[in-house]
C-alpha cells in the first residue's frame, strides 16, 4: 500500500492499526473543540455535536463516499468531486493503474481520516502534523490571514516541509497532487464549517442547556432559519478559499532583489535593529538560543485561551482524553545553517518577513513607503531577505 521508502515505517504502523480501527468509514466529530466550547460557554455539547455531525454528513458525505454541496454554492469551480473520489476511500488501483484512496495511502498516518493532525504517527512528531479543520495554514504566498491558494498547496505537497515530518510527494503525478489538494481543501472546509456550526449551535440556537424541540434544531428541514444559517456558514468558508485562489500572491517587485554583499550587510543591521528586531527571537546572527515560552495557536486554543497552563497536566487531562496532543513549545528557529521549511526563494522570504507565519508567534513587519521607524520599506525587506539567505544552509 505504500510506495515510498521514507514513509514505509509509518505505513506499517497504519497497517497494524487500521486492522482494528473501525472509524475509517466515518468522520469523527471535533471532540477537542467541543470541549473548549463546553468549558468556555458552560454548556453540554452532546446534542450540538450529534446534530452538527448529521448536517455535515448531508453536506460532505463520508470518508468512503465524499459529497460536495455544489447546489448550495454560487462558485462551484473550487473543488472537483472526481478529485475527491480519487483521494477518498480505501486504497486500491483501477485496471489502468489509477490509484484511488490517495489520502489514506499517503496522509492519514499523520493527518488522520478527518484531517485533525492526530493520525497514529502524529504523536512522535514536532511540530505536530497540521489539523486542517481550523483552516489555518503556515506556508503560503497568499497572505497571513488568507487561505493558501491551490498553487500554494500544490507546491507544498511537491516540496514537503523540510525539517519536519511532512514529506515531499514529488513522485506523485500532477493529477494525484491535484486530487490531494482538493481533498485537503474539502477536509478543511468541512472542519471549519463544523467549528462554526458548533459555535452557532450553542451561542445562537440555544443548544447545551435543555433539550431543544425538533423545530428549533439544526436537523429539522422545516426549520428555515437553521437551513439559512447552514448555507451562509458554508458559503462564507468556501468564499475565503475561492478568494485566496483568485487573488494569488501579492506582487512585490522581485526585480528589486539584488543579493550583494552590501545588501547582506544592510540586512544584518536591520535584523539586529529596533524596528524588525528579529534578534529578539532568533538570537544574534540568527544563532538561536533565545529562551521564549510560547505555543502555537492550535495548542493555545485548548490551553492559554481557556486560562489553562499548557504545563498543567491535571487540567489538560480531559482534553488529552478527547484527543488533544500534549502541548509542545514552539521555538523561534535557529536560522544559521537552517533548512527553511517554507522554501528559500526570495519571493517566499519577502512574504514571510512581511506577513509572519500564521498560527505561530512569528510576527510580520509592516511595509512602509518611507523609512519612518515604524516599519520597513520594500528595499529594506529585500535586504533582510538577502541576509536570511546568507545564513541558511546552502
Ligand atoms: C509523516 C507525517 C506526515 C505525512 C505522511 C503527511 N504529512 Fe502533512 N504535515 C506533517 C507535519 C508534521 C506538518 C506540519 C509542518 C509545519 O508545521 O511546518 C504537515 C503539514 C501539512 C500541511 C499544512 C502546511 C501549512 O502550510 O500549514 C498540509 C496541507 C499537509 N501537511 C498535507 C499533507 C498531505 C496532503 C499529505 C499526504 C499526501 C501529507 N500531508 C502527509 C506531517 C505529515
Ligand atoms: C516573536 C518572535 C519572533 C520574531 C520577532 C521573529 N520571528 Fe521568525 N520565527 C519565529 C518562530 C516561532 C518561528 C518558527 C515557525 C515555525 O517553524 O512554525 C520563526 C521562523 C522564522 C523563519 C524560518 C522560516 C522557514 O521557512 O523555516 C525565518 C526565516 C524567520 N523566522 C525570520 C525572521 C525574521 C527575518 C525576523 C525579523 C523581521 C523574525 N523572524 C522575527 C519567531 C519570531
Amino acid at each position: 500500500m505504500c510506495r515510498f521508502g521514507q514513509t514505509s515505517v509509518l505505513c506499517l504502523i497504519l497497517l497494524l492499526l487500521s486492522g482494528c480501527d473501525s472509524q475509517l468509514d466515518q468522520f469523527d466529530s471535533n471532540q477537542v473543540f467541543s470541549l473548549t466550547l463546553a468549558k468556555s460557554e458552560d454548556v453540554d455539547m452532546a446534542a450540538a455535536q450529534a446534530d452538527v455531525s448529521e448536517v455535515l454528513k448531508n453536506l460532505f458525505g463520508t470518508p468512503e463516499v465524499p459529497a460536495w454541496p455544489n447546489g448550495l454554492l454560487p462558485d462551484s469551480g473550487l473543488v472537483d468531486i472526481s478529485h475527491l473520489r480519487r483521494a477518498a476511500g480505501s486504497v486500491s488501483s483501477e485496471q489502468d493503474g489509477t490509484h484511488l484512496g490517495l489520502f489514506r495511502e499517503h496522509c492519514v498516518v499523520c493527518h488522520g481520516v478527518v484531517g485533525n493532525g492526530s493520525g497514529p504517527a502524529s504523536q512522535f512528531q514536532n511540530p505536530y502534523p497540521r489539523d486542517f479543520r481550523s483552516g489555518v495554514f503556515k506556508w503560503k504566498l497568499s497572505g497571513r490571514s488568507l487561505k493558501p491558494s491551490k498553487d500554494d498547496l500544490r507546491s507544498l505537497l511537491i516540496r514537503g516541509v523540510p525539517g519536519t515530518g511532512m514529506p515531499s510527494f514529488s513522485l506523485l503525478g500532477p493529477e494525484e497532487i491535484d486530487a490531494l489538494v482538493d481533498y485537503v481543501i474539502y477536509l478543511s472546509i468541512r472542519g471549519e464549517v463544523e467549528r462554526r456550526l458548533l459555535v452557532e449551535a450553542v451561542t445562537r440556537i440555544g443548544y447545551g442547556i435543555d433539550e431543544l424541540p425538533l423545530e428549533e434544531r439544526l436537523i429539522d428541514p422545516k426549520n428555515e432559519a437553521a437551513q439559512e444559517l447552514i448555507v451562509t456558514t458554508l458559503q462564507r468558508v468556501v468564499q475565503q478559499w475561492s478568494e485566496a485562489d483568485l487573488l494569488g500572491p501579492a506582487r512585490s517587485e522581485i526585480e528589486n532583489f539584488v543579493d550583494t554583499h552590501e545588501s547582506v550587510a544592510r540586512g544584518r543591521a536591520l535584523f539586529h535593529g529596533k524596528v524588525a528586531n528579529c534578534v529578539g527571537c532568533h538570537g544574534a546572527d540568527g544563532a538561536g538560543g533565545v529562551e521564549t515560552l510560547d505555543y502555537d495557536d492550535w495548542t493555545k486554543e485548548y490551553t492559554t485561551k481557556l486560562g489553562i497552563s499548557p504545563r498543567d497536566s491535571e487540567a489538560l487531562r480531559p482534553f488529552r482524553a478527547a484527543g488533544a496532543h500534549a502541548p509542545r513549545q514552539i521555538h523561534p528557529r535557529k536560522l544559521l545553517g537552517a533548512t527553511l521549511r517554507g522554501g528559500d526563494e526570495p519571493q517566499r522570504l519577502f512574504q514571510l518577513i512581511t506577513q509572519g507565519i500564521a498560527g505561530t508567534p512569528m510576527p510580520g513587519v509592516a511595509l512602509v513607503a518611507e523609512d519612518n521607524g515604524k516599519g520597513l520599506t520594500e528595499s529594506q525587506v529585500w535586504d533582510l531577505v538577502s541576509y536570511v539567505r546568507s545564513l541558511k544552509q546552502n
